[in-house]
């Protein structure tokens, strides 16, 4: 045999090597329900953002039950930019007004939810893209009226979602909620969340645009790899958590609370991070657990 037949020989034979050690994992994880929150802050580059629509094609295939759950803010915040309206941020969340929810709407249902069914669908006809007032599966109330129509989640109606994965496809959730007054704008952690909860999920996932929950922002080293739901409470106690990190701990706590058995927040700009994460023993990023 020719040494250039070796190397490819020893390449397609440590390919299946690697198929057959995510057996096991494989085995273990068909029938759970992973929620996973896919950041618009991880959605910039288009090349990564294949490679995560594809990993979760793969989980889809490997017989996990997805639900996409997705942000925006970077492509909300370029539109209101465009539009001369002024972004403002309170506590990590958005306040919104009326237009600037019209502009939430916009971009969040018919742009970022439309471009991930699309990415999706090119490895299947899988993928069906609803916003949370569809099948009134996010139920909304005013949060406070200083935030405008920012909503809190009074109630998640999973009804819907079963439906779309009990047929063969992943849903792909915007998240805009409805109120007695029209829509509501919904951080998508919260979101992600409360649908979790609902739905009994086996494990939330948060891909992000950090590799995970940092102890001071500005030191890299200071990657938190774990955190129990006690510690957790206790650093949002502390105060020293802002900006798109606050409102996904909180949620992750109150997920926690809820029963969810496991929360991590992943580098959605990391190629495969989703896949090391589940499929291996190395982990990466930050989790969450019970006590
Ligand atoms: N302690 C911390 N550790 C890590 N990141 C932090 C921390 N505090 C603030 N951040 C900021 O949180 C950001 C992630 O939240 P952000 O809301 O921007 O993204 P996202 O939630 O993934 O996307 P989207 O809001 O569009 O859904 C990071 O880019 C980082 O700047
Ligand atoms: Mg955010």
């Amino acid at each position: 045999m020719q040494k250039r037949d070796r190397l490819e020989r020893d390449r397609a034979v440590s390919k299946v090597e690697v198929l057959t050690e995510a057996l096991p994992w494989i085995n273990r994880m068909r029938g759970k329900t992973f929620v996973i929150k896919y950041g618009g802050s991880a959605m910039e580059d288009a090349e990564l953002c294949r490679q995560v629509v594809a990993d979760i094609e793969l989980l889809k295939l490997m017989g996990i039950r997805v639900v996409l759950v997705h942000g925006g803010g970077k492509a909300i915040n370029a539109q209101l930019k465009a539009l001369n309206i002024p972004v403002n941020f309170k506590g990590g969340l958005r306040v919104t007004d009326e237009q600037t929810m019209r502009a939430v709407q916009q971009v969040l249902v018919g742009q970022v939810n439309q471009g991930l069914v699309w990415a999706l669908n090119e490895y299947g006809h899988n993928a069906v893209g609803i916003s949370g007032a569809d099948g009134k599966t996010l139920k909304a109330a005013p949060m406070d009226p200083s935030l405008g129509r920012v909503g809190r989640i009074r109630e998640v109606d999973p009804s819907l979602i079963e439906t779309i994965l009990e047929d063969g496809y992943i849903p792909v959730i915007a998240s805009v909620g409805c109120g007695p007054d029209g829509f509501y704008n919904i951080n998508a952690d919260v979101a992600a969340g409360k649908v979790a909860e609902a739905m009994g999920a086996d494990k939330l996932i948060y891909l992000t645009d950090v590799d995970g929950l940092y102890g001071d922002v500005d030191d890299e080293d200071s990657l938190i790899q774990t955190l129990t739901r006690s510690e957790t409470h206790e650093l949002l106690a502390s105060g020293s958590l802002g900006g798109g990190m606050l409102p996904k701990i909180r949620s992750i706590a109150e997920a926690l609370d809820a029963g969810v058995s496991e929360v991590v927040i992943l580098n959605g700009t990391f190629p495969h991070s989703l896949l090391l994460e589940i499929f291996t023993d190395a982990g990466c990023g930050t989790m969450f657990t019970q006590d």
